[in-house]
């Protein structure tokens, strides 16, 4: 590749405070000292095979539960559940809500799955409820952690069991999820969206899925 200095460049440099380019919105819900559940959603979350890699505010109630306790589970919502999403923005499990945050006009909210209006349901192999209302639950454990940027930590999970809605199973298939049924909920700098349709045939779906069990 030849990079001459006569191309016009079409970029600006810029500096943005944040680089949340779009991601899929997670309910995740951990275990309180008490047993209970609590619900953070986040939306710093890719995976990896089996393994999900989760950033997490280490001033959050819910990454005390994750230190404290490995069970979790990284509910999905869809992108019909997006009043129930909005309604837990700026709370917090933390009685103690840390000084920044009350500032930013967060509050302490001790049941989340009430003040969402979500449903728990419990999980087979951790101690983390369930939310009934997202077509995904995926039950996973905390397999290990480390401090990532400036107050934040990686929390590397382990998924044991996915759990889906038949809406969004690939008819025909046991273990398939058809993506053009699942429709994930996206924030994208600090926004919510949906996905748009299929956009192009992909060459990469030429290789079977079950390669890469
Ligand atoms: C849609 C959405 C996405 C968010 N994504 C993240 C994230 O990826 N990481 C993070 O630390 N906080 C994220 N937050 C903020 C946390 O939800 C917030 O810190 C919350 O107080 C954590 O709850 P907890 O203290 O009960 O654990 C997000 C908030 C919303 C509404």
């Amino acid at each position: 590749m030849t990079v001459t200095t006569q191309t016009l460049d079409p970029h600006t440099v810029i500096d943005p405070a944040i680089l949340y380019f779009g991601t899929p919105v997670v309910l995740l819900t951990s275990v309180n000292p008490d047993g209970s559940s609590n619900i953070m959603p986040m939306s710093s979350a890719f995976w990896l095979g089996h393994t999900g890699v989760l950033g997490i505010g280490a001033r959050s109630q819910t990454a005390a539960n994750l230190q404290r306790n490995p069970d979790c589970v990284l509910n999905l919502p869809s992108v019909e559940l997006v009043t129930e999403v909005d309604r837990l923005a700026l709370t917090t499990g933390r009685r103690d809500v840390p000084p920044a945050k009350a500032g930013r006009g967060y509050a302490y909210e001790p049941d989340k799955f009430a003040r969402a209006g979500l449903t728990a349901l419990p999980s087979d192999t951790v101690a983390a409820a369930r939310i009934a209302e997202c077509p995904v639950n995926l039950e996973a454990h905390v397999v290990d952690s480390h401090p990532v940027g400036d107050g934040a930590l990686m929390f590397e999970v382990h998924v044991d069991r996915v759990h889906v809605h038949e809406a969004i199973r690939m008819p025909g298939t046991d273990h398939r999820i058809d993506p053009d049924r699942w429709r994930p909920l996206i924030m994208s700098f600090q926004h919510f969206y949906g996905l748009g349709d299929r956009v192009h045939p992909s060459r990469l779906a030429s290789i079977d899925e079950e390669f890469y069990r």
